[in-house]
């Protein structure tokens, strides 16, 4: 391995930390704190200090529970291994730092041994308003808080049950061109499903004032957290499963659709049902359209299937 002169920066494509590491064998990287910037700090801190007010009129209670329980410094990028010790306290969950993409199988694997891959690049200044890939901020202030709470911890599992039982129910099929069709629509069934409740879901809030954000895509950025409450113009509707599924979505703009759930028990439930239906076949032929499911993706279901 190359050595890197501190502070050299862990800016999102342009990091030379990751340009090494990206393409070894290892799913795990390290997060090699001594490499961020100033600038990047800088930019964790500005992400920060403009959320938080957003986070405290907008958010839903477990998410500012979470903050509360992280302790992150508001000034500093965050460190993986000081926010996976209080994690794992309270639900058992890790954040472990990755080099970017991992296959969709392996992903979900993960969440269902309680491991949450990690991006650790941070977006240039240049994108502090938008970047559609995830990076630190979306991943750790975005997603990581929501961890901190056991229902919705235990439907992360969930989606990683729900990966395993597609890649087994898949394999069962008779020859390749049908594991192939059931797979590519189990999967883009599921990735509808994450996107519209983990990604960009809402809830009710538990006073009944209205709607509280939990998805993680809204959570991390500055205007659509605002948008997704306020805007007349946003399609606001109870969460459906056989429209969530069937639903597609783009992930460049803010989102003319977003789905409520009644609590994370209620969310837990239609994971169930997710994983009810897949078995009963009900997801193998889903309406096309977005995501798009890559060859890599479909390859990690497919050739986990072949070893379950
Ligand atoms: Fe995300």
């Amino acid at each position: 391995m190359k050595s890197f002169e501190p502070g050299i920066g862990m800016t999102t494509n342009k990091a030379p930390y990751i340009e090494e590491v990206r393409g070894g064998d290892a799913l795990f990287i390290e997060q090699p704190y001594e490499l961020y910037s100033e600038a990047n700090h800088d930019v964790w801190r500005r992400l920060y200090s403009r959320m938080l007010p957003q986070w405290e009129k907008y958010a839903n209670e477990y998410f500012m529970q979470g903050i509360d329980n992280l302790v992150m410094d508001p000034g500093r990028v965050a460190r993986l291994d000081e926010v996976s010790e209080k994690l794992q306290k309270l639900t058992g969950f890790r954040a472990k730092a990755v080099a970017g993409y991992i296959p969709a199988y392996k992903f979900f694997e993960a969440l269902r041994n309680r491991v949450f891959p990690t991006t650790i690049t941070i977006r240039d200044a240049e994108d502090i308003e938008y970047l559609p890939e995830p990076d630190i901020f979306h991943d750790i202030a975005g997603h990581v808080p929501m961890h901190t709470d056991q229902a919705f911890a235990d439907t992360l599992v969930r989606f990683g049950d729900a990966a395993h039982t597609a890649a087994e129910m898949c394999a069962s099929m008779p020859d390749e061109e049908a594991r192939v069709r059931c797979m590519t629509s189990v999967i883009k069934a599921m990735a509808r499903f994450f996107w519209f409740t983990v990604e960009f879901g809402l809830m009710k809030a538990k006073d009944g004032s209205g709607l509280k954000v939990y998805g993680s895509g809204i959570l991390s950025s500055y205007g659509e957290i605002e948008y997704s409450i306020e805007a007349p113009e946003a399609q606001r509707y109870p969460a459906q499963l056989e429209w969530m599924v069937n639903q597609y979505f783009e992930i460049d703009k803010y989102q003319p659709l977003y789905f409520i759930v009644d609590s994370f028990d209620h969310l837990f439930a239609l994971t169930d049902e997710l994983i009810v239906w897949m078995k009963e076949g009900k997801l193998n032929n889903v309406s096309p359209g977005e995501p798009h499911i890559s060859e890599a993706d479909l390859r990690s279901f497919m050739e986990a299937g072949a070893t379950l």
